[in-house]
């Protein structure tokens, strides 16, 4: 899988290309994340990106020849092109697993006041992380990055994802591990005993009453 991300700030990517699972599914070649500045391809002698809104009001607005032109240049056959933005359509598990299938993504991170109106006319799916607004794109981008490279084949184990929160809309099961007995905290029996069947219904009913208290809208669905 290739990813390319546009922004104005690739050095906040440094830490997340080079750590832990990301750093190794690049490692072993599961997937290429490509960092472009897109002020690379403004065509303004200042290499300027935004400007002021028409029809007055505060903040600058990015243009729209840098990110178009850059889309033009890095667009391939499959690509699917994302824009950020909290008036997207609300990212979830079950659109990591969809995208996780692309062979390509572009993925615009947009900033400052805002961007271009004409900019949409290019993207095949706006997405916001959650109903707050962030400075730019950037994180956004890593979250979507992060949570769709884990789910490539043989970045982590299968095992692991098919467990997650979200999965069959249920919130995850608790788990422990050592000690027994940790500041009087007792490990559930039931988990002690060897017995599988048990087991699997301890965690199924754990996490549909975890769902049911914290999260039922989940339920709903
Ligand atoms: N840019 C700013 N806030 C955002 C959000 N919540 N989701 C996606 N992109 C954003």
């Amino acid at each position: 899988m290739r990813i390319d991300i546009l922004t104005l700030f690739p050095l906040m990517f440094e830490g997340f290309l080079t750590e832990s699972i990301i750093k190794r599914a690049i490692e072993k070649e599961k997937v290429t994340i490509n960092i472009i500045n897109f002020r690379d391809y403004s065509l303004d002698p200042h290499h300027k990106v935004d400007d002021t809104p028409y029809g007055g009001g505060s903040g600058m607005v990015l243009t729209p020849q840098p990110i178009m032109d850059a889309v033009d240049d890095l667009k391939t056959e499959d690509a699917k092109v994302i824009l950020l933005t909290p008036d997207g359509i609300k990212y979830t598990q079950q659109m990591a697993y969809s995208l996780s299938n692309c062979k390509h993504l572009i993925i615009i991170c947009g900033h400052y006041e805002g961007f271009d109106e004409r900019i949409r006319s290019i993207v095949d799916m706006e997405i916001s992380i959650g109903d707050y607004v962030l400075t730019g794109g950037e994180l956004p981008s890593m979250v979507i990055t992060d949570s769709i490279v884990r789910l490539i084949d043989g970045v982590i184990d299968k095992e692991s994802h098919l467990n997650d929160s979200f999965n069959d809309n249920l919130l995850d099961y608790p788990t422990y591990t050592k000690p027994r007995v940790y500041r009087g905290m007792e490990v559930p029996s039931v988990l002690l005993n060897g017995n599988h069947k048990e087991i699997e219904e301890y965690r199924k009913s754990e996490a549909l009453k975890r769902t049911m208290e914290r999260r039922p809208d989940l339920l709903e669905k």
